[in-house]
């Protein structure tokens, strides 16, 4: 919450002094109820696993993870894969190569492979918290007190904002899309209903599917919120206490010298 006070505070200060907006979130953006929003929320992990299917299946054709360890698949708060289940994953990624320039097998302690060249996305590691969805109103930020920030509504808004009219510019295509700043993206419509098929049978409309992937980019970009949520909530109540018995302490220390009548 101190936080979101904070952020908002620091984007209504930008206003103030005409600094740059956060990028992004021009367009209309929905609100999502993500089950890690929230003081106590946390992450689901078989939405996480079902993401990451959308992530591997779909995205990583032409966005890398760069920043992201595979390791981490299987860290407690996260997807939450067995060990053997990450190995295999890390196995089947791209080939490292080595600064001699050989290559050899991707390990589970290497990080996902980056993505560079034409055609290809930014890196998509820390893009849900890179981006805001909801600036409002009227650029003071206050939404974002009651929404959150709105990095992963504004990836779902992306990935399910496009209206299908195209143009071409400079020998690239663009395509309309009414989340993208501007109007116009050069990202090809990435998801189309049941593109993927889950192994927990939960349905894959587009919609689906942009929300588990913009969960997941929610926890590359935020692996440990989780212990943050927890470790705040103790402070609050560590600083609730000692309130108290600095309230009692200052009472007694005073006691003498309040009880006396003035003359
Ligand atoms: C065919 C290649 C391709 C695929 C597949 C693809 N993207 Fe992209 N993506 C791009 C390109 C290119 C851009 C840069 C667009 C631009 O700047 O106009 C981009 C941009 C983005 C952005 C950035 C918007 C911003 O604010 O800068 C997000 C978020 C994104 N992609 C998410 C995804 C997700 C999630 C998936 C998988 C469901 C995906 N993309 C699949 C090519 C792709």
């Amino acid at each position: 919450m101190l936080r979101k006070i904070a952020i908002s505070a620091v984007s209504a200060f930008c206003l103030m002094t005409g600094a740059a907006q956060a990028a992004g979130g021009e367009g209309h953006i929905h609100d999502t109820a993500f089950a890690h929003e929230g003081p106590f929320g946390t992450f689901d992990k078989n939405q996480l696993q079902r993401g990451l299917q959308v992530y591997t299946e779909v995205c990583s054709s032409c966005h890398g993870l760069k920043f992201v360890p595979v390791r981490t698949l299987a860290d407690e708060g996260g997807p939450e894969l067995p060990a053997d289940q990450v190995r295999a994953y890390a196995a089947g990624l791209d080939a490292v190569v080595t600064p001699t320039g050989d290559e050899r097998p991707r390990e589970w302690t290497d990080k996902f492979p980056a993505r560079s060249g034409e055609g290809m996305g930014p890196d998509l590691s820390l893009m849900a918290k890179a981006r805001a969805g909801f600036h409002g109103p009227y650029g003071s930020g206050i939404n974002q007190l009651v929404k959150g920030i709105g990095g992963p509504e504004y990836v779902v808004a992306i990935l399910t904002g496009y209206t299908g009219e195209t143009k071409e510019e400079a020998g690239t295509t663009f395509y309309a899309n009414t989340a993208f700043p501007g109007g116009w993206i050069a990202m090809p419509p990435p998801l189309a209903d049941d593109q993927v098929t889950y192994a927990d049978g939960h349905p894959a409309t587009m919609h689906h599917m942009a929300e588990d992937v913009a969960s997941f980019l929610m926890w590359t970009a935020e692996p440990h919120m989780m212990a943050r949520k927890h470790m705040g909530f103790v402070a609050v109540l560590f600083l609730i206490g000692l309130s108290a018995l600095l309230y009692l302490t200052n009472k007694k220390l005073w006691a003498g010298v309040k009880g006396k009548k003035v003359a």
